[in-house]
């Protein structure tokens, strides 16, 4: 796939959760979540489905700009 840094990217985007598994899916119940929960979108949290804060290494390594999907309760 093209990378908008104009590079040729030849890695897949998951590195080491489930690789044995066709298609990586986790499901959430919503009453199981708290007042703010973080989901990973790096594919890089040792918590994986939950941020851990891994892709701020990984931003600052490549230059990324990917970050958590934030669901929380609204007030
Ligand atoms: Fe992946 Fe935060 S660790 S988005």
């Amino acid at each position: 796939a093209f990378c908008p840094c104009g590079r040729v990217c030849k890695i897949h985007l998951n590195e080491k959760i489930e690789k044995s598994n066709p298609k990586v899916v986790h499901s959430v119940d919503v009453e199981d979540l708290g007042e703010t929960s973080a989901f990973c979108r790096c594919w890089k949290s040792k918590t994986f489905p939950k941020c851990d804060g891994s892709h701020n290494e990984h931003n600052e390594t490549t230059g990324d700009n990917v970050g958590p999907l934030v669901v929380k309760k609204k007030k």
